[in-house]
């Protein structure tokens, strides 16, 4: 019997190239539930806002940018699929050009409310990854997971995705750490897992090891 019951939501949390996303799908994977990245619509804000010529430090100019498209984030046991006018931009938003502008999208409380009201419109069970889904979004998960790592250890994960070198990396990861640190803060209920010395495999064997371990309510 799965551990995951129907209204259950599981919370991934952590800073930038920490893993979330990618040990998200797996758990998913393996609870045969949907998974969730929130923050694909944080990268499709911004998209749409860089798009536009949009000033991303003014959040009323912002949501009215947002207003003039069609944002969709359709969850999917395989992975979530990010639709900006009907068009599947999951891949292009995983961008350098994104990566340098998100942070200043996502500190308006309007665009943090514009997010959080699509991703509780999500029907439960799922698995969502984010920096505070456990802490604010969904403080009532039933399992809350925050996955740490080095600055270091992250840029060398994440320098295999990108076209760019590892000090460059480094230091886009450190400034966005920085700039995210209020959502950062951890739920006080969550557990956490310094996944450093992990692989991948053995950082999903632990979360999935709670998840079951809990047994059902
Ligand atoms: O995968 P990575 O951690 O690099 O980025 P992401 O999870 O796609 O998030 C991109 C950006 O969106 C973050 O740097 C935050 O500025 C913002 N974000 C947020 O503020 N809150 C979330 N729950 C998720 C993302
Ligand atoms: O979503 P987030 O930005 O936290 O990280 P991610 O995109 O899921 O993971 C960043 C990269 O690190 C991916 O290429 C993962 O395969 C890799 N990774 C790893 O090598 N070992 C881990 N324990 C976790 C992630």
């Amino acid at each position: 019997m799965s551990a995951v019951g129907f209204d259950e939501v599981i919370t991934l949390d952590g800073p930038a190239a920490s893993g979330k996303s990618t040990v998200a799908r797996r758990v998913a994977a393996a609870l045969a539930v949907p998974c969730v990245s929130s923050g694909l619509l944080y990268r499709a804000a911004t998209a749409i806002v860089v798009a536009a010529g949009t000033d991303a430090d003014d959040p009323a100019a912002v949501l009215a940018t947002l207003g003039r498209h069609r944002v969709e984030l359709v969850p999917g046991v395989a992975g979530d699929v990010l639709r900006i006018d009907g068009r599947d931009v999951t891949r292009a938003v995983q961008s350098d050009e994104v990566d340098a502008v998100v942070s200043r999208v996502a500190v308006h409380p309007e665009v943090r409310a514009w997010v959080g009201e699509r991703l509780r419109e999500m029907p439960a069970p799922f698995v969502i990854d984010g920096r505070d889904m456990g802490s604010v979004v969904f403080p009532r998960a039933r399992h809350k997971f925050y996955l740490e790592a080095s600055p270091e250890v992250r840029a060398a994960r994440r320098v295999g995705e990108r076209a760019a070198d590892l000090a460059s990396v480094a230091e886009a990861i450190r400034r966005r750490d920085h700039l995210d640190a209020r959502q950062l803060a951890p739920a006080p209920d969550a557990q956490h897992l310094d996944t450093g010395p992990l692989t991948l495999d053995e950082v999903v064997d632990w979360v999935l090891a709670r998840v079951r371990g809990a047994g059902t309510p």
